[in-house]
């Protein structure tokens, strides 16, 4: 045997430059150390989840049974069954008064991947994107694979609520594209439908286009109203790529299916790229998106007024913490309280904060980091009120062994 057969060979194997410029989810190092402790064994109280607590509703789940069983399984056109199609048109047009048409609408992979084409199809390396901060963190990452360049908006100043003086003052000639995102994930906050409209007005002014990801476009609490971009004047409209999903409303994460709506010539190319990686999401998938879209709303209506009684209990025990402040948010499922007053020698930044809460009082919260706010922790309210309770009640004494510590 010659030494080169001895000794291991080389990997072929190095990361692209795509892949490297991407960084893994940052929330992922806390929930996997939540992982490990669950399997310990122990009685952890989870306020990190970024989705429902809700089952898929029972009319949604019968529906995919009823695909199965009709051998809806092959194969549907690559943007979406036309009887889902036409089924998200009408609950655009029924719930919203947004009105578009068949060839304005693509069939997503979750409203992840209509984000993600909707990029890919738009951006070039270099161009800017305008990137409110905080952010969900797929935003940037993915401008980061496609080889353009993020551009923080900071909106702590004004309580996480963009403005289109914001927006106009952050524009140079490299911008290409603004996303926003309300209600929002992390902060729950929701830009009034006369900012976002002066928003858009600002990005168009200057040919900038926008990509109004709706995840959660239903999660805005009385007095709010829903708001979404396809109500905006049809000139305005334009500008705007709306990206939905189905996996919050309709708690149907797991089910992977999302849409984009806006104009044919930009949802083309999106198409174009979908039928080259992903083809069409899930027949059975689509079936029962269909039923969620059509079928009876009482779930949802059920499950927005379950989230509100929690949001409702849950920001003024934050507020009685001392060292936590917490804004209201009008919409999603997530608090977002500042934690600088909790933050010292010992405890740092909201990294150090949440792993103390994780391994001393078994509460999982996602560090602000995740979505560049250092000191703030996301707590989402997608569990049930009495494990709400509970893990308040933890942070509480987390909080107060700090305040004594730091007297
Ligand atoms: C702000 C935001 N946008 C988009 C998504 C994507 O959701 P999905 O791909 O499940 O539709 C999420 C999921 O957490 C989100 O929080």
């Amino acid at each position: 045997m010659t030494g080169s057969q001895n000794s291991m060979p080389m990997s072929p194997f190095s990361q692209s430059c795509y892949a490297s410029n991407m960084e893994m989810s940052s929330t992922l190092a806390v929930l996997m150390e939540a992982e490990r402790l669950r399997a310990a064994g122990a009685d952890l109280v989870d306020l990190g989840a970024g989705e429902p607590d809700f089952p898929t509703p029972a009319n949604v789940k019968q529906a995919a049974e009823r695909a199965i069983e009709e051998n809806f399984t092959r194969y549907t056109a690559t943007g979406g069954a036309v009887s889902l199609k036409r089924a998200i048109l009408e609950m655009m047009e029924r719930d919203f008064g947004a009105i578009y048409n068949l060839s304005e609408l693509l069939v997503t992979a979750g409203g992840k991947q209509a984000i993600f084409n909707a990029m890919a199809s738009l951006l070039n390396p270099g161009d800017e994107v305008l990137i409110p901060r905080p952010y969900w963190v797929t935003f940037p990452e993915i401008t980061k694979f496609l080889r353009a360049v993020p551009v923080f908006i900071d909106t702590e100043e004004r309580g996480f609520v963009l403005d289109a003086d914001m927006v106009r003052d952050s524009i140079t000639p490299r911008t290409k594209l603004l996303i926003l995102n309300s209600p929002n994930n992390p902060t729950g906050r929701v830009i009034p439908p006369d900012e976002f409209r002066r928003i858009v007005e600002a990005a168009a002014e200057r040919g900038v286009l926008v990509i109004s990801d709706e995840c959660y476009l239903q999660f805005v609490y009385p007095p709010g109203r829903p708001f979404t971009a396809g109500q905006l004047p049809d000139d305005l409209r334009r500008s705007v790529m709306v990206c939905g999903s189905f996996s919050k409303a309709y708690a149907m994460t797991g089910w992977r299916v999302g849409f984009a709506l806006g104009r044919e010539d930009w949802i083309q190319p999106m198409l174009k790229i979908q039928s080259h990686s992903t083809s069409n999401v899930t027949s059975i998938s689509q079936r029962a998106a269909e039923e969620a879209a059509q079928g009876q709303q009482d779930s949802l209506k059920f499950m927005l007024q379950e989230y509100q009684k929690r949001r409702d209990w849950l920001i003024p025990a934050l507020n009685r913490i001392q060292g936590i402040e917490c804004l209201n948010p009008e919409g999603a499922f997530y608090a977002f309280p500042k934690i600088t007053g909790l933050l010292g020698e010992t405890v740092r930044n909201s990294t150090d904060f949440s792993r103390l809460l994780l391994e001393q009082a078994l509460v999982v919260v996602t560090p602000g980091s995740s979505f560049g706010a250092e000191d703030y922790v996301r707590i989402s309210y997608a569990n049930s009120l009495e494990a709400i309770q509970r893990g308040v009640e933890r942070i509480s004494e987390a909080a107060a062994a700090l305040n004594s510590r730091a007297a």
